[in-house]
C-alpha cells in the first residue's frame, strides 16, 4: 500500500458509529467551575451572570456542552460539594433567574447544560440533616442519613474502621440536645458532608424531585458526583485493609471495599434512567466513579442506566505509552460490549492539571496538590506533553470533557500560600495533602486588566499565579500556534471529520497496518479515525510520519512532515 490506510489485517478496535446518533456519544464537555470562572458581582467569586456573560467563549471554542460544577445553596465547605438546598442557587453565585438566563443563553448558543447533582451526602447545614440531629435515634429524621451507636465502652469508639476520603475517620459523633454524647453519623468525605441512606425510600423519592426539578428548568442533564458511593454494604462492615490514618485511594477495586461500587447502586440509575427518558431532548447522566477495573465501570454504562462515565483510568495513565495504549484498547472493548461511548478526561477540578503532571519527573504520578517545598514542573516540558495529550484525546471516538482553562495551557499554581488553601483534605490530613485548590484558580481572560479579566474590581478567591499572564486568552486568540488556537483547530477539524462517531484502529507502522517501511517503536500511539491518521510519539526522537498523507494538525512545530517530532501529537490525513 503506498498510503497509510487500515490494511484489512489490522485489528478495528472500536466500529464505526452514526453522525446522527445522540449527542451524548460524541460530545465535547466543558467543565466550568463556577467560583473560578468569571467574576460579574466584583466579590472575587465567580458566579452565574459572570458565566453567561463569556459563553460566547465556549461557543467560539466549539464546544458542545458545558458541565456547571455545583452552584446551589451551602455554606461552601467542600466548595459547593456540600449542598444546603438542592433546589436554589447560593447567593454566592446569583439566583434561579440567573441560572434560566444562562441556560436560556446557552442554549440560544447551541450549547447543552449539564448541572451537578451530589446525591451521596448533603451538606450538615442541610434542613433534613438539622432535623436528624434534634430527632432521637431511630427517629425518621434519622433514617434519612446513617447514625450508628458506636462501639466500645460507652460507644466511645466510632462503629467501623473506615477512612474519610479527605482524611481521617469516617464517623463524627453527634452530641444530644441535653449536652451528653450519642450516636455517630457516616461521612466518607468531610464531617460537614454526612452520608445520606440510600436504602430509605424518603431518599430516592426525594432525588428523583431535584431531578425532575432541574430537568423542568432546562437542564440537559447530569454529572452524579460520588455516583460508585450511594449504597453500602448492609451492615458497615470493617473494611479489612484500611489504607492508614491518611486520605482514601481515590480508586477502588471491584466492590471490595464495602463503602464503594456495591452492586445497589445500579438499581438507581435505572430509576434515573426512566426519569430522564420521560423528557424530550435527550437528557443525559455521566458517573463520576473512581472504580476499577475497566469492566467494573462499564457497568455504569448499561443500556438502561447512565449514558456515560468518565474514563479516570485514561487521566491516570499520564505519559506511560503502554499504559494509554492498554487503557484505550479495553475501554472500546468493555463499552462497546454494553453499546456505550468512552468518555475520555485528562483533568478537572479535583486532580492536577495536566499541564502540569505531565512535566514531573514521573508523568504518571498523581500528587494531591503540589507546593513549593514539593518537586516543581517543568513547564515547557509540561505544557508541550499536554498540548500532545489533549490532540490524543480529543481525536479519540467518544465524548471528552475538557476542564476550564486547559485550552489556555493553564498549569497548576504550585506556589500557593498554605494558609489560603480551602480544600478540607488539607486540614483533615494536617497539611500532608494539600488538596485540590492549586486547580481551581480564577482564570485569566485578559492579562493586563484586573484580576486578568476574571473580576472587575481585581479580586479573586485564590490569588493567580503570575505565570497566569502570558496564558490570558487575549494573549492567545487569533494568534497562530497558541494553545487556544489548536484546541480550537482541534475541535473544528473533530466535528468536520467526524472523529467523535468515527471507528478506531491501530496503525502499526508509517507504510501500513502490515508495517511495510517498520512498524513504530513502542512509544508511539498510532490510530486512524474515518480518514485521520493520529500519531502520538510519546518518545524523544523523532519517527517517520505515514506515508502518503499530509500533517492536519500538530501539537507542535513540524518542520518536516516527513517526521513526527518527540513528545507530540499529529493528524494527518489524505
Ligand atoms: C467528587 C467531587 O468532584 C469533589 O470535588 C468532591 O469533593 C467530592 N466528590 C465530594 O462531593
Amino acid at each position: 500500500m503506498s498510503s497509510t490506510q487500515v490494511s484489512p489485517a489490522a485489528p478495528t478496535v472500536h466500529a464505526e458509529g452514526s453522525p446522527t446518533e445522540p449527542w451524548w456519544r460524541h460530545a465535547v464537555i466543558y467543565q466550568v467551575y463556577p467560583r473560578s470562572f468569571a467574576d460579574a458581582s466584583g466579590d472575587g467569586m465567580g458566579d452565574l451572570p459572570g458565566i453567561t456573560q463569556r459563553l460566547p467563549h465556549l461557543a467560539e471554542l466549539g464546544v458542545d456542552a458545558l458541565w456547571l460544577s455545583p452552584f446551589y445553596r451551602s455554606p461552601q465547605n467542600d466548595a459547593g460539594y456540600d449542598v444546603a438546598d438542592y433546589r436554589d442557587v447560593d447567593p454566592l453565585f446569583g439566583d434561579l433567574a440567573d441560572f434560566d438566563a444562562l441556560a436560556a443563553r446557552a442554549h440560544e448558543l447551541g450549547l447543552r447544560v449539564i448541572v451537578d447533582l451530589v446525591p451521596n451526602h448533603t451538606s450538615d447545614q442541610h434542613p433534613w440533616f438539622r432535623a436528624a440531629l434534634a430527632a432521637a435515634p431511630g427517629s425518621r429524621e434519622r433514617a434519612r442519613y446513617v447514625f450508628r451507636d458506636g462501639r466500645g465502652p460507652g460507644g466511645s469508639l466510632p462503629p467501623n474502621n473506615w477512612h474519610s476520603t479527605f482524611g481521617g475517620v469516617a464517623w463524627e459523633r453527634t452530641t444530644n440536645p441535653d449536652g451528653t454524647t450519642g450516636q455517630w453519623y457516616l461521612h466518607l468525605f468531610d464531617s460537614t458532608q454526612p452520608d445520606l441512606d440510600w436504602t430509605n425510600p424518603e431518599v430516592r423519592a426525594e432525588f428523583e424531585a431535584i431531578l425532575r426539578f432541574w430537568l423542568d428548568r432546562g437542564a440537559d442533564g447530569f454529572r452524579v458526583d460520588v455516583a460508585h458511593g450511594l449504597v453500602k454494604r448492609a451492615g458497615l462492615p470493617d473494611w479489612e485493609e484500611p489504607a492508614g490514618d491518611g486520605a482514601e485511594p481515590i480508586t477502588h477495586a471491584d466492590g471490595k471495599h464495602p463503602a464503594w461500587d456495591q452492586n445497589g447502586v445500579h438499581e438507581i440509575y435505572r430509576s434515573w434512567r426512566h426519569v430522564l427518558d420521560e423528557y424530550p431532548g435527550e437528557r443525559a447522566m455521566v458517573a463520576e466513579a473512581w472504580v476499577e477495573p475497566l469492566s467494573r465501570l462499564a457497568g455504569y454504562v448499561r443500556p438502561d442506566e447512565m449514558h456515560q462515565a468518565f474514563n479516570f483510568a485514561y487521566l491516570l495513565a499520564g505519559w506511560d505509552p503502554a499504559r494509554l495504549r492498554s487503557v484505550i484498547a479495553a475501554s472500546y472493548v468493555v463499552n462497546d460490549a454494553v453499546g456505550a461511548p468512552t468518555t475520555w478526561v485528562l483533568s478537572n477540578h479535583d486532580v492536577v492539571r495536566h499541564a502540569t503532571r505531565l512535566g514531573l519527573a514521573d508523568p504518571t504520578s498523581r500528587p494531591n496538590g503540589i507546593g513549593l517545598h514539593d518537586e516543581q514542573p517543568d513547564a515547557v516540558l509540561g505544557l508541550r506533553r499536554a498540548r500532545a495529550a489533549s490532540l490524543l484525546t480529543l481525536a479519540l471516538p467518544g465524548s471528552a470533557y475538557l476542564y476550564q482553562g486547559e485550552e489556555l495551557g493553564l498549569p497548576e499554581h504550585t506556589s500557593l500560600d498554605d494558609e489560603l488553601r480551602q480544600d478540607p483534605t488539607y486540614r483533615r490530613t494536617e497539611g500532608k495533602e494539600l488538596g485540590r485548590d492549586g486547580c481551581r484558580i480564577p482564570l485569566p481572560w485578559a492579562a493586563d486588566e484586573p484580576a486578568m479579566g476574571f473580576s472587575p474590581t481585581g479580586a479573586t478567591w485564590l490569588p493567580q499565579p503570575p505565570e497566569y499572564a502570558p496564558l490570558a486568552l487575549d494573549r492567545q486568540r487569533g494568534v497562530a500556534g497558541s494553545t487556544y488556537e489548536l484546541y480550537r483547530a482541534a475541535l473544528r477539524l473533530r466535528r468536520e471529520h467526524g472523529l467523535g462517531t468515527g471507528g478506531f484502529a491501530w496503525v502499526a507502522g508509517p507504510g501500513d497496518a502490515s508495517a511495510t517501511g517498520g512498524a513504530y517503536p513502542p512509544e508511539v500511539l498510532a490510530f486512524s479515525v474515518r480518514d485521520v491518521v493520529v500519531v502520538a510519539n510519546l518518545g524523544t526522537t523523532p519517527v517517520p510520519a505515514p506515508t502518503g498523507l499530509r500533517v492536519l494538525l500538530a501539537s507542535t512545530d513540524v518542520p518536516d512532515e516527513s517526521q513526527v517530532p518527540g513528545e507530540s501529537t499529529v493528524w494527518f490525513t489524505r
